[in-house]
């Protein structure tokens, strides 16, 4: 099997973009202190505060995962319980990392779309109080989602609102944050922390980087002490330089947002180019860069041995075909065709 072509699994098989290579070649100049005390750090601290506002904390680290499971440790007892969607990347795709670093139960929400809904936590607070009973206390939600679906701002307000009602926190992952905001024309702090959001998991990563993710409090006060908790859930960069430096390539100019718009124009263009081919049926609003879709059997196996990518859900022949900053209309068109063959 080959899979010379174009990967159309995730984001995560790009390839660094240049500019960020550069960035941190740039970066790569003479000796700096460790661990965050650099001037590429503090630069890209700044960024953060321009963006997001003057009264964050904003610590640097690895790995998404790292940044959610690091962030919910510190914001959370082993008794209390996170409340987020069936379809969370916390949930399905972090091998258990959230329940052994933080101690805490996972609580899943049904979702067709990747969201959750106010009227979903309801029945679950009726646990707070109660001695036997795991404690919720942090809302978690994915933006965007893991189905490529968006929170319009109203949405996560209302989330936030009800949080904030009932002594809950209101944790956003935005390992795809950036998508999130293209789709929605909106700055990114209007689709968190004006929008209530008490911390973000925010990904670079998935937009261009190596590995580059950042942890936003939004709530200064759940920040105290958070250092400690970086370093004891390994996520502190010794070369902290080189995570800044890709930070400073993907704010200065446009870089962010126009590698996230090519992501989601290129979903757009092959959802829209498929749409009328009868044997499949796409699944989810295709909102950001991910199109799901269910086709036979026989067909996902035949353009497997020529693309790669996920089936999604086997029991409904429904895959999930990504797009990143790096895809072309070239690529869109060779894929169109490759499922055109496959279908025969
Ligand atoms: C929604 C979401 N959150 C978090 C992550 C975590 O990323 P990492 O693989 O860097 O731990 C991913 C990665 O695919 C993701 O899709």
């Amino acid at each position: 099997m080959s899979h010379s072509l174009k990967s159309f699994a995730s984001d995560n098989n790009a390839p660094v973009h240049d500019a960020i290579f550069q960035a941190m070649m740039d970066a790569n100049r003479g000796d700096v202190i460790g661990y965050g005390d650099d001037l590429h750090t503090l630069a890209a601290e700044k960024r953060f505060k321009e963006i997001f506002g003057k009264y964050i904390r904003v610590f640097f680290m690895l790995t998404g995962t790292g940044a959610n499971v690091a962030g919910l440790s510190h914001i959370t007892r082993p008794y209390h319980a996170i409340v987020c969607s069936d379809k969370a990347h916390l949930e399905n795709d972090e091998c258990g990392a959230p329940e052994k670093m933080t101690g805490c139960k996972l609580i899943r929400l049904p979702s067709e779309d990747g969201k959750i809904r106010p009227v979903q936590i309801i029945p679950h607070l009726d646990s707070i109080g109660f001695q036997h009973h795991s404690q919720p206390k942090v809302v978690s939600i994915t933006q965007a989602t893991e189905l490529g679906t968006v929170y319009q701002p109203d949405e996560i307000r209302e989330i936030a609102g009800f949080a904030r009602k009932h002594n809950l926190y209101l944790h956003m992952d935005g390992a795809r944050i950036a998508n999130a905001a293209a789709s929605l024309d909106l700055s990114l702090a209007e689709i968190s922390g004006a929008a209530g959001v008490d911390l973000l998991s925010f990904g670079g990563t998935k937009n261009g980087a190596m590995a580059a993710e950042a942890l936003v409090f939004f709530n200064q006060d759940l920040a105290d002490e958070f250092e400690y908790t970086r370093k004891q859930s390994m996520q502190l960069m010794s070369k902290m330089r080189y995570i800044s430096a890709q930070f400073n390539a993907l704010f200065s100019g446009n870089l962010w947002i126009e590698n996230a718009r090519n992501a989601n124009n290129m979903a757009k263009i092959l959802a829209e180019r498929i749409e009328g081919i009868s044997s499949i049926k796409i699944t989810q609003k295709v909102e950001t860069n991910g199109v799901f879709a269910i086709l036979p059997k026989e067909a996902i196996e035949k353009l497997r041995r020529k693309y790669f990518f996920y089936t999604w859900d086997v029991r409904k022949n429904e895959v999930r075909w990504m797009t990143s900053y790096n895809t072309t209309e070239k690529d869109i068109d060779g894929f169109v065709e490759a499922i055109r063959e496959a279908l025969g």
